[in-house]
C-alpha cells in the first residue's frame, strides 16, 4: 500500500467558537464559508477544500485522521490488501465521502484503537487560499497536512500495523529517559514516513490514550517569523503554550507547541527535513531536540 500523505484532521468539539477564533486569530486558517455551518467548520490551509474538519458533539476530541491514496486503482490496491491481511475496514459511502470531499473513503482502527480513513481524489476549493494571519502559506505542497503522534499503549503491535499494513517506513525509533532521575521510565516514540519527503507523517508514542485522543498534530510555514509572529499570537489570546521553542533532533523542525481548544497540541514550526529516501539511513534518536522544547502541560 502506498500511501501519499496525510490529508486532513475530523475534531469533534462541543463550542464550534472556540475553534473559530482559535483558527482565525491565532493559526491563521482560512474558514471555507460554502462548506460550513453552524454545526461544521472546515478550515483551509492551501488550496485544498479543508484540512481540519471540526464538527459539534458531545465531547472536545480528536476524531480521525484521513490519509490519500493517488486514485481509485491504488485505494482499490489498498482495500485489497486490508482484505487478505484480515483487517476491517468500513465502506464510508458517497455521503461521508461529500463530506469529505473526496471520490471514495474507508474508516479503520489502528491495533490502538485510533480512527484513520483512507480516499483518493480530494477536492481543491474554487477559491484561493487567503491566511486570516498573514502567512505566506502552509507548507504542504508534496508533503500534505503536516503529521499526527497517537498514542500507543502498547507500542510494537500499532508500529507493525502501519509498516506491515499501511506500508509506512521506519523513520527514526526514538528512547529517552523521562527526567533526571537515574531510574526514569523510558520515553518510547517510532517516526514513520509515508510516500513523500516529510521526515515522518505518523508517529506513535507509548502511552495511554489521551482523553483528547491524540498526542499532537502538526502544520509547517515558511520561516522563524512566522513561527515567531504564531507565538506571539498564542500568547496573545492565552492559548496555553505546551512546549517553549526549540529544534528537533530527527526532522530539524524549529517549533513551539500550543493547546487546540480539543485538549491535544499543536505543533507549529518550520524547517522540517524534506528527506531524499534513497540516501536516508534510519535514525535511532536518544534525545527529542538539540535546544528547546521544554514542556509544560496545562494545569487544569
Ligand atoms: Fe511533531
Amino acid at each position: 500500500m502506498k500511501i501519499q500523505s496525510l490529508s486532513y484532521l475530523l475534531v469533534e468539539t462541543t463550542n464550534l467558537q472556540e475553534w473559530v477564533d482559535y483558527a482565525k486569530d491565532v493559526v491563521g486558517l482560512m474558514k471555507n464559508d460554502s462548506l460550513s455551518n453552524e454545526h461544521n467548520l472546515y478550515l483551509r490551509m492551501d488550496e485544498r477544500s479543508f484540512r481540519f474538519h471540526i464538527t459539534t458533539g458531545d465531547s472536545q476530541k480528536y476524531l480521525a485522521a484521513g490519509f490519500s491514496l493517488s486514485d481509485k486503482a491504488a485505494f482499490d490496491d489498498a482495500k485489497s490488501e486490508l482484505d487478505q491481511a484480515n483487517i476491517d475496514y468500513e465502506d464510508l459511502g458517497d455521503e461521508i465521502a461529500k463530506l469529505r470531499c473526496v471520490e471514495e473513503c474507508i474508516g479503520l482502527n489502528d491495533p490502538a484503537g485510533n480512527r484513520l480513513e483512507l480516499s483518493y481524489g480530494s477536492k481543491n476549493s474554487s477559491e484561493p487560499f487567503l491566511s486570516t494571519q498573514d502567512i505566506k502559506g502552509f507548507i504542504t505542497k508534496g508533503l500534505g497536512f503536516g503529521h499526527v503522534v497517537f498514542a500507543a499503549p502498547d507500542l510494537e503491535p500499532a508500529h507493525r500495523f502501519y509498516i506491515d499494513i499501511l506500508g509506512f517506513g521506519d523513520s527514526d525509533y526514538m528512547n529517552f529517559p523521562m527526567g533526571p532521575a537515574p531510574d526514569a521510565p523510558e520515553v518510547k516514540l517510532n517516526f514513520m514516513h509515508c510516500d513523500n519527503p516529510r521526515h515522518h507523517t505518523v508517529a506513535l508514542y507509548e502511552s495511554p490514550i489521551p482523553p483528547s485522543g491524540l498526542i499532537h498534530t502538526m502544520v509547517e510555514v515558511n520561516d522563524i517569523d512566522e513561527v515567531g509572529y504564531g507565538l506571539d499570537r498564542a500568547m496573545q489570546n492565552n492559548t496555553h503554550i505546551s512546549s517553549s521553542l526549540g529544534r528537533h533532533s530527527n526532522d530539524m523542525m524549529v517549533s513551539f507547541y500550543m493547546q487546540t481548544p480539543a485538549g491535544f497540541d499543536l505543533e507549529f514550526g518550520y524547517d522540517g527535513w524534506q528527506v531524499d529516501w534513497d540516501n536516508f539511513e534510519m535514525q535511532k534518536s536518544k534525545i527529542p531536540s538539540f535546544w528547546g522544547h521544554a514542556f509544560s502541560p496545562p494545569e487544569n
